[in-house]
């Protein structure tokens, strides 16, 4: 409750302060190259891609031939409030324009997914998760439009200049056709607390530009936020989008490196814990002893 009070009062004076911003619209991004965002991969919905492209709902980042990474929200399907099947969707790659389909198009179903489940829609809390993809990248070919990023190994400093891309909204209704990049700066986490309060945890990253006009929005999400040629962060929430004062939040690569790395496709959705295995197993023994003769 105080936390809302703060946010409101903050949203106020930064209101106040920059009302000369101009309208929130990723907004004010440019063009992206494709030398920069080889990367960057679409993940639609099948059911509304018929229309090549507008069945897009998240971005991702591809970190190995047929590793994708996005953030946990984006495999949940909030209407029905559990994670959707692997088989809705479809993951496209190789073409800046989310409508055209080339010779470098790569278009893959997904063979399966994984998710922190420690994940909540009300907290963001743990917002990552992976999907393996059926038709990933060639093998020892080297391809013009596609190619994996590796994730960031080091922690990144905060006021350094990032990359976000994605074909999100530029303005309050619409997705971008074409693929856009932005420049945002990361920002400590301490300064951070104090604008989001409780709601920033341990995991989570902010970057943006402290007077506003430049974020990620929504469509954006579970896209990279790069350094240094590595992908640093996943686009994960934000309250509203390139608001004064209110940058964006994103799920810390650095933070969850292990647990990315540790899937592998042919695990369970998550590797079972020792305890929850040592529990299966006391609670076997208990029923075979109840039901002993
Ligand atoms: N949750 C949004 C999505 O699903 C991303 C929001 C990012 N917001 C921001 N202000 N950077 O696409």
């Amino acid at each position: 409750m105080r936390g809302l009070l703060y946010l409101c009062c903050w949203l106020v004076i930064s209101g106040e302060i920059y009302a000369q911003v101009p309208e929130s619209r990723i907004i004010n991004g440019t063009l992206a190259s494709v030398a920069d965002t080889k990367h960057m991969v679409s993940i639609r919905l099948k059911k509304n891609d018929r229309n090549f492209g507008s069945g897009h709902i998240c971005g991702g980042s591809l970190i190995g031939p047929n590793k994708v990474l996005t953030a946990a929200h984006c495999l949940f399907n909030s209407s029905k409030k559990r994670y959707r099947k692997a088989s809705e969707f479809v993951v496209v790659m190789g073409t800046l324009n989310r409508f055209e389909r080339n010779n470098g198009t790569i278009v893959s179903e997904v063979s399966s997914i994984a998710y922190m489940n420690t994940f909540t829609t009300e907290s963001m809390r743990d917002d990552v998760g992976v999907m393996f993809l059926r038709t990933g990248l060639p093998i020892n070919s080297s391809h013009p439009t596609v190619a994996p990023i590796q994730l960031a190994t080091e922690p990144t400093p905060s006021g350094v200049t990032c990359q976000v891309s994605g074909w999100g909204r530029t303005s309050q209704s619409s997705l971008s056709n074409v693929l856009l990049t932005a420049n945002v700066t990361t920002i400590r986490h301490k300064t951070c607390s104090t604008i989001y309060l409780g709601s920033l945890l341990p995991g989570m990253l902010c970057a943006g530009q402290l007077k506003g006009g430049t974020d990620s929005c929504q469509g954006d999400s579970g896209g990279p936020l790069v350094y240094d040629g590595r992908v640093i962060g996943v686009v994960s929430w934000g309250y509203g989008c390139a608001e004064a004062g209110l940058p964006g939040v994103y799920a810390d690569v650095h933070y969850y490196h292990q647990w990315i790395e540790e899937r592998n496709g042919n695990s369970a959705l998550t590797a079972p814990s020792l305890t929850h295995l040592l529990s299966l197993w006391f609670g076997c023994a208990f029923w075979l002893w109840l039901r002993r003769k």
